[in-house]
């Protein structure tokens, strides 16, 4: 099984890969259009095959065009290169089967072992809940063969003890090289870029400790609500949704020691001493560390918004929109410095980003008149506008006395790649999970120590009388969120706001 760290455009091994959930949102909105762009730049093979599954009873006609109209929908200019788009849809079919039950798995055994020397991918994009049968099936059907991977989509579990229940279930029928648990996050391109940016340069590895690091945020907001998700997102809330897995991947990146190459477990290895250190909160704390808060009606760009509950078509849920946490990583490096994270739905911007909060200087050589010395920034946009941004204090040009002013080194990455869009995560993800190459999907471990750090705040939090707090759509959460951190006499990013 190839082991090659990096993310590289060549060609992929041909392969089967296998959709559960294939005529779902998912599929159609991400994984489809992610497959057509990979086959388009030539990534993917002649011979490889994707086979939609699901209970419904549809030709392969019929599906190929659910998958042609979901691709037209999420790929821009996808219509104004037909061929391309015919050519991809004569490598899809479908396979109608019941994935708990016994219906319909002779038809995919007979698929598949039309052409056994395949890399098979088993891609669960279902319901948790079916991540066991469908792997106790695969088994019994005889269609594990070695080069068989499985790919899990989130969320892996509501608690540790459901995660560790799915990662057993799946354990008894794939060894964990062949499992491939997917955090889209850490296909994203900056993402990555954090990792070369940390491990490729001299410059801010010498920094990047709790002596010249003040206090760390990173955000992660959504302009959007729960739509048609509600049913879902009301048994999660944003501490599932968001924080165990895509923040606390974020700050696995940004607080990991090097490892000592980039290979998968290296990386893994040293994001799960990260997860291990970090400082429990329970209902001892979870009051002065944590937010919580619910939208209510109010606007998004410019237009007037329903509330969660009206969304939800419910008069009762104290399920939380928006979280913001104070952590702390107890280790060498790090002791005494906060990772304010937030995360929420409805806020007044989508906006993704990691910022650095360099210390003050240790002594100033300028007077008053000089003006304030800012503390050096180091802001890193997952989205939009990927890029990244250090701040740095510059004299104002002109004669008379000194004045300084903070001044942004910008760097946007479209700009830098000469205007070309990144490929979506999923691509990337996709690819390397055919491949065979770990780095960008979470181990087991790692799942469970995330859930680890969260049960005990999700149980502190079901026995505080305190509730999540209202805040109208379209502003930045809840005021208590602005009093987690100003309290510590720091204030959010005002940039992202
Ligand atoms: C998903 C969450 O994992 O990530 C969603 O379940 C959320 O609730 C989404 O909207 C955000 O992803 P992105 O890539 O749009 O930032």
């Amino acid at each position: 099984m190839s082991t090659a760290p990096f993310s590289n455009s060549s060609q992929v091994p041909p392969f089967d890969l296998v959709v559960f959930g294939g005529t779902g949102d998912l599929a159609a909105r991400k994984l489809f259009p992610a497959l057509f762009q990979r086959c388009r730049r030539a990534q993917v093979p002649e011979t490889s095959r994707i086979i939609g599954v699901s209970r419904r009873p549809l030709s392969n006609e019929a599906y190929q065009a659910f998958v042609r109209d979901a691709i037209c929908d999420h790929v821009k200019d996808a219509a104004s290169t037909p061929e391309a788009l015919d050519r991809f849809l004569r490598r899809v079919s479908f396979c109608s089967v019941d994935a708990t039950g016994e219906a319909g798995w002779p038809d995919l055994v007979q698929v598949l072992s039309q052409v056994p020397e395949h890399v098979r991918t088993f891609y669960f994009a279902v319901s948790p809940d079916l991540f066991a049968g469908i792997s106790q099936r695969i088994r019994q059907f005889g269609l594990v063969t070695p080069d068989s991977h499985v790919v899990l989509e989130k969320p892996l579990g509501k608690d540790g003890e459901s995660a560790r229940a799915v990662n057993a279930a799946v354990g008894e029928v794939f060894q964990e090289s062949q499992v491939f648990r997917i955090d889209h996050y850490l296909g994203k391109e900056t993402v990555q870029n954090l990792m070369a940016l940390r491990f490729a340069n001299r410059m801010f590895e010498p920094l990047w400790n709790s002596t010249h690091i003040d206090h760390i945020q990173i955000t992660v907001a959504e302009d959007l609500g729960v739509g048609e998700r509600g049913g879902y997102y009301n048994t999660s809330g944003a501490l599932r949704d968001m924080v165990q897995n895509h923040i606390l991947q974020l700050l696995c990146l940004v607080a990991m020691e090097p490892p000592d190459e980039f290979e998968a477990d290296a990386v893994r290895d040293e994001k799960l001493k990260v997860l291990k250190a970090l400082k429990r909160i329970d209902e001892r704390n979870v009051e002065q560390l944590t937010v919580r808060g619910q939208y209510r009606s109010g606007s998004s760009n410019g237009e007037p918004v329903p509330g969660y509950l009206q969304e939800l078509g419910s008069d009762e849920s104290n399920t939380e929109t928006f979280v913001a946490i104070k952590a702390e990583i107890a280790n060498w490096r790090w002791a005494g410095v906060p990772f304010y994270l937030r995360t929420g739905k409805r806020l007044a911007g989508r906006t993704s980003e990691i910022v650095i909060n360099f210390r003050p200087i240790s002594h100033s050589i300028f007077d008053a008149t000089a003006g304030r010395i800012s503390q050096n920034r180091l802001v890193i946009r997952l989205q939009p506008n990927e890029g990244m941004t250090l701040e740095i204090m510059i004299k104002d040009p002109g004669p008379g006395n000194i004045r300084l002013r903070r001044m942004p080194l910008d760097m946007s990455f479209a700009e830098a790649y000469g205007g070309a869009n990144s490929p979506d995560a999923y691509e990337r993800l996709l690819m390397d999970a055919i491949r065979g190459n770990q780095t960008l999907f979470m181990r087991h471990d790692e799942v469970a120590a995330a859930w680890r750090w969260i049960d005990p705040i999700l149980a502190a939090w079901k026995n505080t009388s305190q509730r999540a707090q209202a805040y109208a759509a379209g502003t930045w959460g809840p005021s208590a969120s602005v009093a987690l951190i100003e309290r510590d006499g720091r204030t959010w990013n005002e940039d992202a706001e």
